[in-house]
């Protein structure tokens, strides 16, 4: 269902990305001023502080939050009838002397804050105090709820390091946007980027490179060093400021390939002895994990210190993109296959991910994978995030797995966001516009609605092949995620590209106050 009603007298409909479910508006309006109240329970206490938070910068007002209801206020309560709207909906109700944002849970409560802001006038998302607005809300009526669980960023920091606060400034994007899961890439050819206490070379080796490429085709490089990781601590700190945010951070350490940083950290995880340096070439490299025992056991030694630094249910171990080469020119790794009646490569890399799955399900947590981890047969357990196409998500979902929708056609904001590439910064290639974002339709057509059900959601991806820093991956993630999080949170039926516009452009004053750079869509894209 979707409603959107205009009472006689009303003003227009507010700008609110995402589309929520059902909006009525009526007549009049709430100021909030330096009288007013945050009015919370014990559950939403620290919801009133995080409200109170986003309003001080830009009134000047230190609003008091506070138990009792003391004159006009806003009210934070949670509210168990309210179950109908699921973990994640809230019910936001403005009248000219009362806000109220009730939900069945924090998480909702939340989201109602979250468009509460967006309700103020756009000037509430600076910074700094502005003198002369009116700090008004019209009087309204929403219900809200997502449509799918998993509504997902990605942020490569592996191809190029990217600083603990700008991470932060992501999942704070990501909540805005009331996007729930940042899905963090870790590792890969190019860098280790996660500290891991039993296996000091992985970033004291394997976060550092000589060189990084600029193009790929003719070949050319930087000549610059570069690297950087994140210490436990640091991890530690990211996962506890995006669940402040409702915010899942799903961590991916790849195997058994894009493995070219640990073989270079630790050749003995390798296939041929050789000492590598860690990987300066974009693409798929051949230097993949040997399938010896103790491979298998360092791999489970750093998933074991990556669970205790998660609670994330879903842990990502890539399984993408992995030449079968090495393994079918070494005699030890046939050796092993053959011990292990393994017929094939494609079987032994579903043998590897297998011993991930089982692993990962004893320590009461579900494997995600890129949708390569079909190949050879799935693992019981595993969730699928398919990516070269809706055809991996559609397979696994028909045999009854859970799916992540990633195809590069629709999700992958690394893609040219413009026909016009001669106006752009260099990019890794692709067309992938605003509207064909906006259009994206995450159930693919071919799922009976049981199967459908799999599908948990969707997700945008900012690989930084040619992405070396926080502004340039802000130019390339906004505004398609803001695209995004309509595609995954509102309802199918909302849909409307002319609205979207209409909305966005207030959406993009919001994030000019919040220092984002993003890219101003142009009709001629
Ligand atoms: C991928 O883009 N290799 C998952």
């Amino acid at each position: 269902m979707f409603v959107a009603t205009l009472a006689a007298g009303a003003v227009a409909l507010p700008s609110i990305v995402p589309q929520p479910v059902s909006i009525r508006m009526a007549t009049g309006s709430f100021e909030i001023n330096p009288r007013s109240a945050i009015v919370v329970t014990r559950e939403t206490a620290d919801l009133g502080q995080t409200l109170r938070g986003f309003i001080a910068p830009a009134t000047g007002f230190t609003l008091p939050v506070i138990r009792r209801a003391s004159g006009d206020s806003i009210y934070l309560r949670i509210d168990k009838r309210l179950t109908s709207l699921g973990a994640e909906g809230y019910r936001l109700e403005v009248s000219d002397h009362k806000i109220e944002i009730s939900a069945a849970k924090p998480a909702g409560a939340f989201y109602g804050i979250q468009t509460l802001r967006q309700l103020l006038p756009a000037g509430i998302f600076g910074p700094t105090v502005v003198k002369g607005t009116a700090w008004e809300v019209p009087c309204l009526s929403i219900e809200d709820t997502p449509r799918f669980a998993w509504r997902g960023a990605h942020l490569d920091v592996a191809r190029y390091f990217m600083p603990k606060e700008f991470v932060l400034k992501f999942i704070d994007l990501m909540a805005m946007h009331k996007l729930n899961t940042f899905h963090w890439h870790l590792t890969d050819d190019q860098g280790w980027r996660i500290e891991i206490k039993k296996y000091p070379l992985l970033t004291q080796v394997g976060a550092w490179r000589k060189d990084s490429m600029l193009t790929y085709s003719p070949a050319t490089f930087d000549g610059k060093p570069h690297g950087g990781f994140y210490t436990q601590d640091e991890v530690r700190e990211v996962v506890a400021y995006a669940a402040k945010r409702f915010v899942t951070v799903v961590p991916e350490i790849e195997m058994p390939g894009h493995s070219h940083a640990a073989i270079a950290a630790y050749p003995e995880l390798g296939n041929t002895g050789q000492k590598l340096e860690v990987g300066t070439i974009w693409g798929v490299d051949e230097n993949v994990y040997n399938p010896e025992d103790s491979t298998i056991r360092f791999l489970q030694d750093v998933l074991s210190e990556v669970i205790s630094l998660f609670p994330s249910k879903f842990i990502h171990v890539g399984g993408d993109e992995v030449p079968k080469k090495q393994w079918h020119e070494s005699a030890r790794a046939q050796a092993l296959m053959k011990l292990r009646g393994l017929k094939d490569e494609h079987e032994l890399q579903s043998w590897f991910i297998h011993q991930m799955d089982s692993f990962l399900t004893q320590h009461g947590r579900r494997l995600i994978g890129w949708d390569e981890i079909l190949e050879g047969g799935l693992a019981s357990g595993a969730t699928v995030m398919s990516w070269r196409g809706e055809e991996g998500g559609i397979a696994a979902a028909k045999a009854g797995h859970d799916v992540v929708m990633t195809p590069g056609a629709w999700t992958y904001f690394d893609h040219y966001p413009t026909r016009d590439t001669a106006n752009e910064p260099h990019a890794i290639g692709g067309y992938l516009p605003l509207q064909k974002v906006y259009g994206y339709e995450p159930i693919p057509a071919s799922l009976t609605n049981l199967e459908a059900q799999h599908v948990l959601g969707a997700q945008g991806q900012i690989w930084t092949e040619y992405i070396p820093t926080p502004k340039r991956a802000e130019y390339m993630a906004y505004p398609r995620f803001s695209a995004l999080a309509e595609v995954v949170w509102s309802p199918k039926e909302s849909r409307n590209y002319a609205d979207f516009r209409r909305r966005l452009d207030v959406q993009l004053q919001r994030l000019t106050l919040l220092d984002v750079n993003f890219r101003a869509p142009k009709d001629s894209d």
